[in-house]
């Protein structure tokens, strides 16, 4: 079918809020190029946000997936066990920086990852309230939508929310929150809303993601370790971006050496096969009873086997080196760009985990989510996928796979540079 024929029955046929904006639909793809039903390639800069670190369809993980489909596709894990499961767990537990012997849940996706991380946090506690950040994004399911720090679009149709997510400000120098600012804001929320003695955790990325690629200073990780440490709270690190090796480490947290109790990871933990993961500390995994916790597909045979080949991958084939190598690359081509164009500015990145903004006017660092937008829209015209985000969405950033060729690289660049020349004065 062609594109065209794709998008008739797409409006016919799904829901409004589901259906994709973009009109191009994947027919095939390799490692950071996609092509679509019509046949046209596209150099992938977004790795279907950031789930393709090591590329699509990675050879290794493609036969990993292949030869669990020829044993055993499903049983539910509480109905009976398999292998991959326990074997998945054995290695993130090793591999997962939280306090002690680490024990470990799967589950489908990224946002049921956060729902148990809560409900194990309560469980621990006996606490029932989570304090989240501005611009901090976990989820869609409820609890989630709730704990995200941004309305628009995840809220906005959905109210009333679930009470019990208190929220505190995410340090962001470049747009006026200090680090002294974001704790004074933690402590505030603490005394005049959560309550410290009511509260289970504390949850937040060590890079936003969805909020603008901004990394958390690790002196202000290490301060909410204390504070949490102090009060009785849990600390609860949302990986789901910024984890498997997007950051030049297996997870961003590394970079602080702060240890969280719980950690949450999925996306790139698969190479695209629907999984996530709770690891956290053995008694505080251990506080809920028989049972509790689960659901019908979480740690599915073939995902597990796709996992464990990610892991594989990431000890074979230097993929945090490389990923550091590449974050460099990135990083030297937008300064140029930011010393070349008016409208860019801000540039950071934690390994591959890279962005810049673009900006009306770069004094008063005003953002220009307009111009974003127009820089998506033609790269896409141009063959490159590419995405924004940010509290202000006028970020721009990059999750090509961190495999991704020198060439194929380049042309990307090039087309992105293009289209500032055309699109800015
Ligand atoms: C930091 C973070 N947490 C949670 C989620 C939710 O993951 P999922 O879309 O798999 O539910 C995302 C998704 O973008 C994310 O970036």
């Amino acid at each position: 079918m062609s594109n065209a024929e794709l998008n008739k029955l797409k409006q016919k046929y799904v829901a409004n809020g589901a259906a994709s904006p973009a009109t191009a639909f994947a027919d095939h793809a390799e490692n950071a190029e996609v092509w679509d039903a019509d046949g046209n390639r596209f150099i992938d800069f977004a790795g279907g946000i950031g789930v393709l670190n090591i590329g699509h369809r990675h050879p290794k993980v493609v036969a990993a997936v292949k030869a669990q489909l020829d044993k055993v596709m499903h049983t539910c894990q509480t109905v009976m066990p398999y292998e991959g499961y326990v074997r998945v767990a054995e290695r993130l537990s090793h591999l997962v920086p939280v306090r002690g012997h680490a024990k470990v849940m799967l589950a489908n996706s990224g946002a049921e990852a956060l729902e148990n991380a809560v409900k194990i946090a309560r469980a621990a506690t006996g606490r029932s309230n989570v304090i989240c950040f501005d611009g901090g994004y976990h989820g869609r399911t409820f609890f989630t939508m709730a704990m995200n720090g941004k309305v628009a679009p995840y809220q906005t149709d959905f109210g009333p929310m679930p009470g019990t997510v208190f929220r505190a400000p995410y340090p962001v120098d470049y747009h006026g929150v200090s680090e002294d600012e974001a704790i004074r804001g933690l402590m505030m929320t603490l005394k005049t809303d959560a309550g410290p003695a009511n509260t289970a955790a504390i949850v937040l990325e060590p890079v936003l993601g969805e909020g603008g690629f901004y990394p958390a200073p690790a002196s202000f990780l290490e301060k909410i370790r204390i504070i949490c440490d102090e009060l009785g709270i849990l600390m609860i690190i949302d990986e789901v971006q910024s984890g498997f090796g997007r950051t030049g480490k297996m997870f961003a947290i590394e970079h602080s050496g702060v240890e969280p109790d719980i950690m949450t990871m999925a996306k790139s933990m698969a190479d695209g096969m629907p999984i996530s993961a709770v690891v956290g500390t053995d008694k505080i995994m251990d506080a809920s009873g028989p049972n509790s916790l689960g659901g019908t597909y979480t740690g599915s045979p073939t995902a597990c086997a796709a996992a464990l080949a990610v892991m594989d991958v990431f000890e074979e084939e230097n993929i945090l080196e490389r990923s550091q190598a590449l974050g460099e690359k990135l990083a030297k081509r937008f300064h140029q760009w930011q010393a070349r164009y008016d409208a860019v500015d801000n540039v950071r990145h934690m390994g591959a985990m890279a962005a810049f903004e673009l900006v009306s006017d770069k004094h008063a660092k005003t953002p220009n989510a307009e111009l974003a937008g127009a820089l998506c829209k033609k790269a896409r015209e141009e063959g490159l996928i590419l995405l924004s985000c940010g509290m202000h969405g006028n970020t721009i950033r990059f999750l090509m796979p961190i495999t991704i060729e020198d060439d194929v690289l380049n042309e990307g660049l090039d087309i992105i540079e293009s289209c500032l020349e055309a699109l800015t004065d």
